[in-house]
């Protein structure tokens, strides 16, 4: 199984890699440290009722110093299978859980998207106790703070598996004292492939209005339809753009659109805030 998964993955890398030279893509080169870290995989479930996605804690206790790295929601960890070789490109998860839970517990959550026949497939098929090998923590994250120190209104918007770095970003606390007021616009096709339901009453004890958006949701749906983006965009305008921010995370189409909505609506770019 494993080695066949390690052949498909490094076929795949280098037809992107011949993409990226086409498209001339802007993001910087991916280099991963060279050190790797045995995780023991403490949970793993379905997170979604059509299991296209995974619940994945790992538990990092053997080496304190790494999950001491993750500093910021919005960071990511490289991950791979003892059982594959080093040439083959591991996989680039964003950090799901919020950063005190890797400086107190050297605890990481991640949710996995599982694509048959990746190694992401054979990620979801391990069962608790395994082991993985992570390597450094990557990635500034999400400079809140910095690009959002005045901010009002924080505009969140995630698709997919995109909602990992969104919750690390509402568990972290960032909204304390609940200054800004926080909306999170939240797309997946239905019911069945959104992730943490379960969460939106504490993300909602936090401050933060969450609006699920489904593009095909059953009939008994009484929520936003359609795409995130065409529901943004059939709201009132936004009464203050130079206070608010906007933070990111999903389908190219979804954040290059919302994008040109921000700026169109007076959103300055500083403020808008992507983890990629
Ligand atoms: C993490 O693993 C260590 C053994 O390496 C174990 O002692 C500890 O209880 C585990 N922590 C959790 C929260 O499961």
């Amino acid at each position: 199984m494993a080695s066949s998964v390690c052949l498909l993955l490094r076929r795949r890398l280098f037809s992107s890699l011949a993409a990226a030279a086409v498209s001339h893509h802007s993001h910087p080169p991916l280099t991963f440290s060279d050190t790797w870290a045995p995780a023991i995989v403490s949970h793993l479930s379905p997170a979604t009722a059509d299991e296209t996605l995974f619940h994945l804690s790992l538990n990092l206790s053997s080496h304190p110093s790494l999950p001491a790295r993750h500093l910021s929601p919005g960071q990511f960890l490289p991950l791979r299978l003892p059982s594959c070789s080093s040439s083959s490109p591991p996989l680039l998860l964003s950090i799901a859980s919020p950063p005190h839970l890797a400086r107190l517990h050297s605890h990481f959550d991640l949710l996995v998207k599982r694509v048959p026949g990746s190694l992401s497939d054979a990620l979801c098929g391990m069962t608790e106790g395994d082991l993985v090998e992570v390597g450094d923590v990557m990635g500034n994250g999400f400079q809140i703070p910095d690009a959002h120190q005045d901010v009002a209104v924080l505009l969140m918007f995630a698709t997919g598996s995109g909602i990992s770095p969104i919750r690390s970003l509402i568990e972290s606390g960032f909204n304390q004292n609940k200054k800004a007021q926080v909306r999170l616009y939240y797309g997946a096709r239905n019911l069945d492939r959104m992730a943490y339901q379960d969460r939106f009453k504490y993300w909602e004890s936090s401050g933060v209005k969450v609006i699920p958006v489904l593009s095909r949701p059953d009939e008994s749906w009484s929520g936003a339809r359609g795409y995130v983006q065409t529901t943004f965009l059939r709201e009132k305008q936004i009464p203050r753009p130079s206070s608010t921010g906007a933070v990111l995370c999903g389908h190219r189409h979804m954040t290059q659109e919302i994008t040109s909505i921000l700026l169109a609506k007076g959103v300055s770019k500083e403020k808008i805030l992507t983890n990629f």
